[in-house]
């Protein structure tokens, strides 16, 4: 009798494991079905109270590529940028998730280049980048930085430096301010370069800030709100919370950056009153090769 009984409570455990098992593999290929989509979502980035009577600079934001972990299609990608006739692509950091990335990038920012010669790619690196990829050393770091710029005369990686990018028929520049990654950079470097940009920007001047990690916009806050000049930010690092996890959880338990734990996760935000940051959701993934609530993505930031 207790044998049979045991035995109907084995045979029970192991539907149950077995239907467990099944629930959690269609969940996984519905997450893992989320990196291979592409939205491309356009937004028009005024600093409150102002108004662009002369056009708009169109930006093409890409970042957290992520490879090898990069399911989002290179050519759909590059397809977007095209379709929406950006004045400029930017690449906001973590181009690889690490070494073994490194070709397959290569291999993408050679095609980008390509397909959108002609306009300025301007990229910056990210955590991934110069953290996993290069071990924070710069000779490494120098040598990565030296292979993306190899992938096309249009292409320029800045380290904390400053480039002015005219835009073709509204008579004025963008002047780009592209940030290393936090992890081999210090906020006195940061603000040191944002007021030398803020400097350089002049009347016919838009001032963009690109970076990976929106966390140096804390470190750079009081000097931003000083300057009379409004800005840009152009960031990626979160994944739009690559996972979603409610109220916010990923930030606030598992994660020490000091922007997301304040609810700047993805999107656009008047971060203060002369400046407006747009946060994207990336391209690829880190961790884990799932998404869900979010899906990769192409933005078009005008300007
Ligand atoms: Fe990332």
């Amino acid at each position: 009798m207790e044998n049979a009984i045991l035995a109907v409570t084995a045979a029970r455990l192991g539907i149950f494991l077995g239907a467990c098992a099944v629930v959690g593999l269609c969940v996984f290929l519905v997450c893992y079905s989320l990196t291979k989509r592409l939205k491309v979502t356009e937004v028009f980035a005024d600093v409150k109270g102002t108004e662009r009577t002369e056009g708009y600079a169109r930006i093409g934001l890409i970042s957290d590529l992520h490879f090898p972990m990069f399911e989002a299609g290179r050519e759909r990608v590059v397809a977007a940028l095209e379709k929406a006739d950006v004045d400029a692509v930017m690449v906001a950091g973590d181009l690889c998730q690490n070494g073994r990335g490194v070709e397959q990038m290569l291999e993408f920012m050679r095609f980008l280049a390509a397909e959108l010669r002609g306009k300025t790619v301007l990229v910056v690196t990210g955590n991934h980048d110069a953290h996993h990829v290069c071990g924070e050393k710069e000779e490494e770091i120098a040598e990565y930085c030296a292979k993306i710029e190899a992938c096309g005369n249009n292409v320029h990686v800045l380290r904390n430096e400053i480039e002015r990018v005219p835009v073709e028929g509204l008579g004025f520049d963008l002047v780009v301010c592209g940030f290393d990654d936090m992890t081999v950079s210090n906020a006195e470097t940061q603000k040191e370069l944002f007021e030398r940009a803020a400097a350089e920007t002049g009347e016919n001047g838009r001032l963009v800030l690109l970076m990976h990690n929106p966390d140096i916009m804390a470190n750079i806050k009081e000097a931003v709100e000083k300057s009379a000049v409004n800005s840009l930010t152009l960031a990626g690092h979160t994944h739009g919370g690559q996972i979603y996890m409610p109220f916010n959880l990923e930030f606030r338990l598992l994660r020490n950056d000091e922007l997301p734990k304040k609810g700047y996760v993805y999107g656009l935000y008047d971060y203060c009153a002369n400046n407006v940051l747009y946060i994207t959701c990336g391209l690829g993934q880190s961790f884990l090769p799932i998404r869900l609530g979010t899906t990769p993505e192409v933005a078009i930031v005008n300007f």
